[in-house]
C-alpha cells in the first residue's frame, strides 16, 4: 500500500486548513512572543538581541521601519504605538520604494526592517541599502538564521513557531505585540513613568486571554461569512491603529478568496469610496470606545443613508445605536497596547470562512507565495 499522507496534512490535527490552525494558535503563539521579555520588575520590556546599548537607543531620534505585504501593516500599527508611547518619531516605507526614494535621512535615525520570513528580496534589499548609507539595522523576524536576521545588527525573533498559511495571521499579530513592547521599552527610556509601564506590561500579558475570548466569536463570524460570501467589494474602515488593521482585513480578503477589498481610514472614506456605496458593498467597521466612538458612529450613519450593509467589529461597551450595523461581533474591552491585536482576530476569521464558503484553496492562494524572493 502507498502511504497517502504527508507530514504537513499529519501537523493540521483536527483543523482543515493551516491559516485555520495558526488563526487559533495565536494565544499560544502571543505568549511564546513575549516569554522571557519583560523586566523583573514588571514596568518595561527587555530584549536579549537588539545589540545596542540604552545609551545609544536613548540617542535615537527617528525610527524607519522598511517591509512588505502584511509586514508592512504590522508596521504602521507600530509606528501609532511608538509615537504615542515612546514620543519617537517613526516612518513607515514599503522596502520596494525605500531603496528608490533616496529620501533625505537624519543622523541618530535608527532601522528596522519587519519579515516573518526573513527572506523577502525586497526588504533584504532595503536593509542592504540602509547599511550601505551607515546606518544601525535591527530585524524582528520569524525565521531563525534567515537572510535577513543574519545580516541585521541585531533584532528581536518572533518566535511564533513556523507559518505555512501564505496569508499571514499569527506572525502579522506577533509583530505588532512586539511593536507594543518596542514601543513600551523605548518609552520607559523616556519619559513614560513606573506605574504606567506596569499597566502597560499587565495589559500585554493578557493579550493572550484577550485572543482566546475572541475566538470564542468563531462560530458567529463563520455564520456572518456565509452571508455575505457573495459580495464583490467590501470596504474595512477603522480610526487610528485600527486603521492598519482595516488594511489588514482587505488584503486577507483580497489575498484568500479573490474578493475586491479595500480599507481606509474611516473618515477618509466620506472623500472617494463613499462613491462605491450601495447595498452591493458591504463595509466593515472597527468601532472602539473612547475618543473616536461617536466620529466612527457618524461614519456608519453614512454608508447606512447610502444603504451599505454593515458589518460592525465593536468593543464590548460600545453602544451602537439600534439598527445601524446588520451584523456585530463584539471583542473585548482592552487597552490600547492591544486593541490591534485583538481586534485583528474576527478580520482573520471572516476572511477565512468567506474564503472557505466559496471553496478557495485557502493555504495556497493564486499567484501568491508565502515569501517573495525576487524582487
Ligand atoms: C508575501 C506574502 C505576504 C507577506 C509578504 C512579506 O507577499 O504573501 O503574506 O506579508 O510576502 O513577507 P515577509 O516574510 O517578509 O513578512
Amino acid at each position: 500500500d502507498k502511504i497517502t499522507w504527508n507530514i504537513a496534512d499529519a501537523e493540521l490535527g483536527t483543523y482543515t486548513h493551516f491559516m485555520e490552525k495558526e488563526i487559533f494558535e495565536q494565544p499560544a503563539a502571543l505568549e511564546n512572543t513575549m516569554r522571557g521579555r519583560f523586566s523583573e520588575d514588571g514596568s518595561t520590556a527587555q530584549f536579549g538581541g537588539l545589540n545596542i546599548s540604552a545609551v545609544d537607543l536613548r540617542q535615537v531620534d527617528r525610527i524607519h521601519f522598511l517591509a512588505c505585504g502584511s509586514a508592512w501593516h504590522s508596521c504602521l500599527v507600530t509606528e501609532h504605538l511608538i509615537e504615542h508611547f515612546a514620543r519617537v518619531p517613526v516612518e513607515v516605507d514599503y522596502a520596494s520604494e525605500f531603496r528608490y526614494r533616496n529620501m533625505p535621512l537624519g543622523n541618530n535615525t535608527l532601522f528596522f526592517t519587519v519579515s516573518q520570513s526573513g527572506e523577502t528580496i525586497d526588504t533584504l534589499a532595503a536593509l542592504r541599502e540602509a547599511k550601505r548609507k551607515g546606518y544601525k539595522v535591527l530585524a524582528v523576524s520569524n525565521v531563525v538564521g534567515s537572510t535577513i536576521a543574519r545580516e541585521a545588527d541585531g533584532g528581536v525573533y518572533q518566535h511564533v513557531g513556523p507559518e505555512i498559511g501564505v496569508a499571514s495571521t499569527k506572525a502579522f499579530t506577533s509583530q505588532i505585540l512586539l511593536g507594543a513592547m518596542l514601543g513600551l521599552y523605548l518609552g520607559r527610556m523616556r519619559d513614560m513613568s513606573f506605574s504606567d509601564g506596569v499597566e502597560i506590561v499587565k495589559a500585554l500579558k493578557g493579550a493572550p486571554d484577550l485572543v482566546r475570548r475572541t475566538l470564542e466569536q468563531a462560530p458567529h463570524i463563520k455564520a456572518i461569512a456565509q452571508r455575505y460570501a457573495h459580495f464583490h467589494d467590501f470596504l474595512f474602515l477603522g480610526r487610528l491603529s485600527l486603521f492598519p488593521v482595516a488594511l489588514e482585513g482587505a488584503l486577507k480578503l483580497k489575498e484568500i478568496s479573490y474578493i475586491h477589498a479595500e480599507g481606509y481610514p474611516a473618515a477618509e472614506m466620506k472623500h472617494g469610496p463613499i462613491a462605491l456605496i450601495s447595498e452591493k458593498c458591504p463595509s466593515v467597521f472597527f468601532v472602539s470606545s473612547g475618543e473616536m466612538f461617536h466620529k466612527v458612529i457618524s461614519s456608519m450613519q453614512e454608508i447606512k443613508a447610502r444603504k451599505g450593509p454593515i458589518i460592525a467589529i465593536a468593543t464590548e461597551a460600545c453602544e451602537l445605536p439600534e439598527g445601524l450595523a446588520d451584523e456585530v461581533i463584539r471583542i473585548p474591552e482592552c487597552h490600547e497596547a492591544v486593541l490591534p491585536v485583538v481586534a485583528t482576530v474576527p478580520v482573520q476569521l471572516l476572511s477565512y470562512y468567506i474564503a472557505d464558503a466559496l471553496k478557495r484553496d485557502v493555504d495556497k492562494p493564486r499567484n501568491l507565495a508565502k515569501s517573495v524572493t525576487v524582487e
